[in-house]
């Protein structure tokens, strides 16, 4: 059947994708950007207590602003290289193997579930109620995305430049309403576990060099899963892009970005 082949086809490479990150784990680390403080506070607002579970922590970013505001964190991650370097820079975290398919911990066991950059990678029809089992009464359900800021004329142009397959329409401001606003923590029983989803933006930045923000990008899936000769002429395109603009041309400058967060409060009587 046509129409089976293309979820399956679909799911393939969303899968593809989502384990694409491993091979690039120390320079994820190395090159990524932190979230805005302000965001994380934003997420973890509404929530009844400090137990906070980072779900696809990867190499732990968001965990580490996460205990910067305080949270008594657990990180759940589902690839083993960026769980192993999360491990190694975050020693003192309680850090699993999971995903949010299969997610380690008991029932209520926190008082929020955040996501950074990962919840668009999660099988909702699965994860839904798995993350409706972990989140206590009065927690909080939140995904943060940290995408470029491209109503910033020079980032507009290296998104063109660099191509859809490595900054997505969730990447941009604009695009990521619409396309976050699809996701929706399905019903779990027949019992409507979650309100209804806010979202918010938080303007930040990060230091970059022409040079260091080739190798940010370098470390996006849709980088990751190319063929060798199309990300080589893709990133070569993105160099000459970023040579010839004054704003990246020279030195380093700020890459301005937005947190966006999604966030869910879970009702207080179930
Ligand atoms: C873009 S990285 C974000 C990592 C980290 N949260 C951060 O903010 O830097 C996406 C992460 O989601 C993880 N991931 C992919 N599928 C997942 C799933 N089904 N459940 C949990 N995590 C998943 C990947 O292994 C990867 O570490």
């Amino acid at each position: 059947m046509i129409d089976g082949y293309a979820d399956r086809v679909e799911s393939e490479e969303r899968s593809r994708h989502a384990a694409s990150f491993g091979a690039a784990a120390v320079a994820y680390a190395e090159h990524r950007p932190d979230y805005a403080r302000d965001a994380v506070r934003w997420a973890l607002e509404p929530a009844s207590g400090r137990r906070v579970l980072d779900l696809g922590a990867g190499t732990g970013k968001l965990t580490a602003t996460l205990l910067a505001e305080g949270a008594d964190v657990v990180a759940v991650e589902p690839d083993a290289l960026m769980l192993a370097q999360l491990r190694r820079t975050l020693v003192d975290v309680r850090a699993l193997s999971g995903s949010a398919e299969a997610i380690p911990l008991p029932d209520a066991g926190v008082d929020a579930v955040v996501a950074g950059n990962a919840m668009h990678w999660f099988d909702m029809a699965v994860a839904g109620p798995e993350l409706a089992r972990v989140v206590a009464p009065g927690g909080v359900l939140a995904g943060l995305w940290n995408v470029m800021d491209d109503r910033v004329g020079w980032v507009a142009g290296l998104a063109r430049i660099a191509g859809s397959a490595v900054i997505g329409p969730r990447d941009t401001p604009t695009g990521w309403r619409g396309e976050v606003a699809g996701i929706r923590v399905p019903e779990a029983d027949g019992v409507a576990r979650f309100g209804a989803p806010e979202q918010e933006l938080f303007p930040h930045g990060q230091r970059r060099t022409a040079e260091s923000l080739v190798a940010t990008l370098a470390t996006r899936a849709g980088m990751l899963v190319m063929p060798e000769p199309e990300r080589e002429a893709t990133l070569g395109r993105i160099r000459d892009y970023l040579a010839n603009r004054p704003e990246t041309a020279e030195g380093e400058f700020v890459l301005p970005m937005l947190t966006c967060v999604l966030r869910m409060r879970r009702s207080p009587r179930l």
